[in-house]
């Protein structure tokens, strides 16, 4: 039995959760899932955002399933916390076409791999006089390390072009350490038998945006800093259907937390309307991190029919379900599979 650590969040968090574990608890004996506080109504009842406890329980977990929280204005961010905790490096967020799904392209299949543990997201930030700053910070050994996770993963998806995103154009040092860590892995990796084949190349940030609109069958793997991969995610998910569809991998050496991509939405929260396709994705990305590849494919075999035939899905799909029936439909079809 794994174990696995539940953090349901904040607004369509504990909605999307409960949706993937209702699917999830189709497999028997295969799980111990165990719930844990964190955000911000988890703020309201003890005082913080994300206690020890919670760190504890992850860290002692074969992984975490983390819907979504709300983050308020001065208050410590849980995900980023339990990322660095948890030292998950690198974030994998798939932006993946869906047969049935209203999409701009309906044949994308990229990965994005965002640096996870640094850039403009290590917090480190103080009000002055003038206004506030915010401390970049990048490392060599970060940069490096995500740049061989990218390879690993291009070889590992049988894909043959890897793209770096950046703007060591503008942001000359920061950037530039990042770039030049990319090459610097890029040409070690190059020389290897397994990783000859792939095409390396650059694209900045700004540039990288448009094309993603206009042209992204130019992207196969795009790695890049962590800020620049949030916003990059977000617009992919725009591509594929919206949030409600992209799911994320945070990824250590040894510990794995997998969360959808969209926050707490809200908007929408509490009306039961959330789509659970990304949590169920994410739980999807959580087995094949356990091992479990077949019970991966099985899951998104089910998830994909049930996009496909559009007889249960959630309002942003253009249907008129309820999360919960929509992920009833997934479980119905998981278990005949
Ligand atoms: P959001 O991702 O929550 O929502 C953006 C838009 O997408 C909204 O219109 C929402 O209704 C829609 N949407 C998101 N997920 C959906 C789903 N599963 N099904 C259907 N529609 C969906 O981003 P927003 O509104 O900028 O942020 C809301 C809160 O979430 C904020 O407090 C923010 O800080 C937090 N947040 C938390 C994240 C996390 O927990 N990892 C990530 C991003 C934002
Ligand atoms: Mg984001």
């Amino acid at each position: 039995m794994y174990k696995i650590t539940v953090i349901p969040g904040d607004g369509i968090g504990p909605e999307v959760t409960k949706a993937a574990l209702h699917v999830l608890e189709a497999a028997p004996n295969k799980f111990d899932f165990k719930e844990a506080s964190a955000g911000n109504s988890c703020y309201h009842d003890t005082g913080t955002t994300i206690p020890d406890e919670t760190i504890e329980m992850a860290k002692n977990s074969d992984a975490t399933l983390f819907g979504a929280v709300t983050t308020v204005p001065g208050q410590k961010s849980a995900i980023i916390t339990l990322r660095k905790e948890l030292d998950l490096y690198a974030n994998l967020r798939p932006i993946k076409s869906y047969p049935g799904v209203e999409s701009v392209y309906n044949d994308l299949d990229l990965l994005i791999v965002r640096e996870n543990s640094e850039g403009l997201y290590s917090g480190i930030e103080e009000y002055t006089d003038e206004g506030a700053t915010a401390l970049r910070v990048i490392t060599r050994k970060a940069s490096e390390r995500i740049t061989k996770l990218a390879f690993i993963e291009a070889v590992k998806r049988g894909k043959t072009r890897l793209t770096v995103v950046h703007k060591a154009n503008v942001l000359k040092k920061t950037d530039g350490v990042f770039r030049e860590a990319f090459w610097k892995v890029a040409d070690e990796y190059k020389a290897k038998d397994d990783y000859g084949d792939i095409e390396v190349n650059e694209v900045y940030v700004d540039a990288a945006a448009m094309f993603l609109v206009t042209n992204p069958h130019r992207f196969q793997i795009m790695v890049t800093t962590n800020l620049f991969g949030d916003i990059l995610s977000d617009e992919g998910a725009g591509l594929v259907g919206g949030l409600g569809m992209v799911p994320s991998a945070n990824i250590g050496d040894d510990n794995g937390l997998f969360e959808p991509v969209h926050g707490s939405a809200p908007d929408i929260a509490g009306k039961g309307v959330a789509n659970p396709t990304a949590m169920i994705l994410s739980a999807c990305l959580m087995l094949q991190f356990l091992g479990e590849h077949q019970e991966s494919l099985k899951l998104e075999q089910a998830l994909f029919k049930v996009l496909k035939e559009r007889v249960f899905t959630t309002p942003d799909l253009g249907g008129n379900s309820t999360t919960l029936q929509m992920a009833q439909a997934v479980r119905e079809k998981y278990e005949k599979n």
